[in-house]
């Protein structure tokens, strides 16, 4: 952050300009011409930091919210038995129908749809859940599932498919038979984000062995899987293929931020084994990567788009997961303006779109409530019913995805001491948080002469403590609950969850006990714990004074 008040006009005290890939300052106006058609293009000014007498945020009331808390600690345990369910060969939902070791089954519905596959996606998603689980509590029986997978990659690498063979092409299959077989039929290939996801699961889980004491030469067979995952993201990401949904043929921002986070890694992974070679190259094709994911935000628009060139929307919560599962700490990470403000236009969407969010759209608070989400407004696929089988409906894994997405945001401001910056980009998210809504000066501070303007400027900054920043930090932890308390409602008793709800009637629909609901819930889950320990360690702060 800069202090520019020297070049500034009197009135306007202090402003930040704000770098809105990283979501933190940056003193340069680089990305300058970010434009958004917001309430801000009517009174773009610059306000300057406020000082408040600090005020302690608050978790929610633990009596009243004690049954989502319970069902929070529960749904987490149910969500791993879930995902153990169905993977090859014991797990409850497959044991007995010919799926081999360490394959991970997308759910057990066999008809409308059928889902009894091997994506290689879902796999490689699912395992990561595993792997965090492995390192936390060193259960040897999920270190045993982790080592079926890793078998299974070895010889789904080399199981050739019609995307191709081994080294020409053939890692881009997006599913295979459970007994290992490639699948033959008519399918959206290749896709491209499913190398990256599996590099990354057996990077983090090489990561892992060696935090519990094993030596990296003892690793080298990871490596060995590891490496032609990552030369074929190195070498095929500027092609176009399918999209993580299986529609759409293009670029995608998902592919490419999984592909640009594997890479990453991966530079790493090679220098640790001394393939120096390799490491200059995953280097050298990240950055061609971070570069090209910039070209993913739509300034008109004012928010990401998923796939370049494509006549949809963009509006995608693929964006999410791409800033969930791939990025970097400077690349979108999820707390980042960019990803917020698409957040943002997401919610706005979908709670217009399905019916069932009728109810949930209105709460005896004034703070924006949660509501179902879909994966685009787009989508007609209604999850393989008979019937009702035009209209797309919200799903579990969306909706727990933007449920991940703020908890990380909340987590980034509870560690930050810099206070709330509200930038051009993010005050249509961040505004309707704060109560009573702060005025706008209405002066506006043209900074053009000076050269230092940029549409993305901090124009609204408040202190760590005051009463703005930690009601937002408080609101914005209750508003992500919100999603989970969407996802506890149409879930089963049992804790079950199918890939949809039912965009009238909330009914679950579509393939059951899908795995990656499962982990998505999961994942959410885990996010929340790691903000109420950032609130926690906020409020110790604030307390020793
Ligand atoms: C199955 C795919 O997996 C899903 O993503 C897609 O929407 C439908 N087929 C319809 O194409
Ligand atoms: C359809 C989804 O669109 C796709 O992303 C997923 O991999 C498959 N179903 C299997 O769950």
């Amino acid at each position: 952050m800069r202090l520019l008040s020297t070049l500034l006009p009197a009135t306007c005290a202090l402003a930040l300009v704000v770098d809105p890939t990283a979501g933190h300052s940056i003193g340069s106006v680089a990305h300058s011409s970010f434009r958004r058609p917001s309430f801000f293009s009517r009174v773009s000014s610059v306000s300057w930091l406020r000082k408040q007498s600090p005020i302690l945020i608050s978790l929610p009331d633990a009596a009243q919210d004690a049954d989502f808390a319970s069902w929070l600690a529960l749904q987490a345990a149910r969500s791993v038995e879930g995902i153990l369910a169905n993977i090859g060969p014991d797990g409850a939902n497959v044991a007995g129908q010919n799926v081999n070791p360490g394959v991970v089954v997308a759910s057990p519905s066999r008809d409308h749809p059928n889902y009894f596959y091997h994506w290689v996606r879902d796999g490689a998603i699912t395992m990561r859940a595993l792997v965090d689980e492995y390192e936390k509590s060193g259960n040897a029986s999920v270190k045993a599932i982790i080592d079926a997978y890793v078998d299974n990659v070895r010889s789904t690498q080399w199981t050739s498919n019609p995307s191709g063979q081994f080294g020409r092409g053939g890692l881009g299959e997006p599913k295979f038979e459970v007994d290992g077989r490639p699948f033959v039929g008519t399918w959206g290939r290749p896709q491209r984000d499913g190398p990256a996801l599996r590099a990354i699961t057996l990077i983090s889980y090489a990561r892992t062995l060696q935090r519990r004491g094993a030596s990296i030469d003892s690793l080298r067979y990871l490596y060995d899987l590891i490496k032609p995952d990552l030369e074929y993201a190195s070498k095929f990401w500027a092609s176009p293929g399918f999209d993580l949904w299986e529609e759409q043929q293009g670029l995608h921002f998902f592919t490419a931020m999984v592909q640009y986070k594997a890479l990453l890694l991966g530079q790493e992974m090679a220098s640790d084994f001394s393939d120096e070679g390799a490491a200059r190259w995953y280097h050298i094709q990240a950055n061609g990567l971070k570069q090209f994911l910039l070209s993913f935000w739509d300034e008109e628009r004012g928010y990401l788009i998923e796939t370049l060139a494509s006549p949809r929307s963009g509006l995608d919560a693929a964006l999410l997961l791409g800033a969930i599962h791939g990025g970097s700490d400077a690349v979108f990470p999820i707390h980042s303006d960019m990803i917020i403000t698409t957040l943002q236009a997401l919610v706005a969407d979908m709670r217009a779109r399905y019916p069932i969010n009728e109810q949930d759209s209105y709460d005896s608070s004034s703070f924006p409530t949660a509501v179902g989400i879909g994966r685009y407004p787009e989508d007609v696929y209604s999850g393989g019913d008979l019937e009702n089988s035009e209209l797309g409906n919200p799903w579990f894994l969306c909706t727990a995805t933007v449920a991940h997405t703020l908890y990380g945001l909340v987590e980034h401001l509870a560690l930050s001491n810099s206070g709330l910056i509200i930038s051009n980009l993010t005050a249509d998210f961040y505004l309707p948080f704060i109560s009573p809504t702060p005025v706008m000066e209405p002066h506006y501070c043209d900074f053009s002469a000076t050269g230092i303007w940029s549409r993305s400027a901090a124009i609204l900054g408040f202190m760590p403590g005051s009463r703005e920043t930690e009601q937002v930090i408080s609101n914005i932890f209750h508003y992500a609950d919100g999603f989970l308390k969407i996802v506890k409602k149409h879930a089963d008793a049992e804790g079950n969850m199918s890939e949809q709800f039912d965009r009238q009637t909330g009914f679950m629909r579509g393939a059951r006990q899908l795995t990656w609901s499962f982990e998505s819930v999961l994942g959410a889950t885990k996010m929340r714990e790691r903000a109420v320990e950032a609130i926690e360690k906020r409020r110790a702060y604030f307390e020793r004074f």
